[in-house]
């Protein structure tokens, strides 16, 4: 089995790029985001607002974990939400799932694609959007490099481009299985 597991900051396309790959290549696709929000029925705004972050968190984990030992999404491109990988636990079950991109941008270009886009992102909602970043960044980067089989970087790609390394990375995984 080869699955795709994309991670990395907001704004990084994790979810544009997975949505490409799937739709190009007939692959499975699915959103963490997206999953939680469903079998919650609520937003993710929502479930920090009513909820609180460590009660999302709970869920990312339980969703997670569900993933690691079925086949939900086989041979398919999973996008995971920002912070999957800041608990230790996650990052061992991401490694579980499958095959674990970082896609990694600039936090220049992560500032300047989450300017004026933060109302859906909890996160960000009344934040200086520079400083918010780079906190994040801080505690992060190392964590997004510990989990990831791989990376690619973005800054100055075209979309199709990234899609194509997706494939490649897709491609030797199938092979290597
Ligand atoms: C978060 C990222 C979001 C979402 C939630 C928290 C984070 O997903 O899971 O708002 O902690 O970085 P995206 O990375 O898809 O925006």
């Amino acid at each position: 089995m080869s699955r795709l597991i994309l991670e990395g900051f907001m704004g990084s396309g994790k979810s544009t790029y997975g949505r490409v790959l799937s739709k190009e290549f007939l692959l499975p696709f699915l959103d963490t985001d997206k999953e939680i929000e469903r079998k919650e029925g609520l937003s993710i705004s929502g479930i920090f607002e009513k909820k609180g972050e460590e009660y999302f968190r709970d869920l990312e984990t339980d969703y997670l974990r569900e993933l690691s030992t079925s086949d939900i999404c086989k041979d398919g491109v999973i996008s995971l939400g920002g912070g999957m990988p800041v608990r230790e636990e996650n990052r061992v079950l991401m490694k579980k799932s499958g095959i674990v991109v970082y896609i990694r941008g600039s936090r220049e270009l992560l500032k300047e694609r989450l300017r004026g886009r933060s109302e859906r992102r909890p996160l960000l909602k009344g934040e200086d959007i520079d400083e918010k970043v780079d906190s994040l960044m801080e505690k992060r980067e190392k964590l997004y490099l510990q989990a990831a089989d791989t990376i690619v970087d973005i800054d100055g790609k075209e979309i199709y481009e990234v899609v194509n390394e997706l494939k490649k990375i897709y491609n030797k995984g199938r092979k290597g299985l």
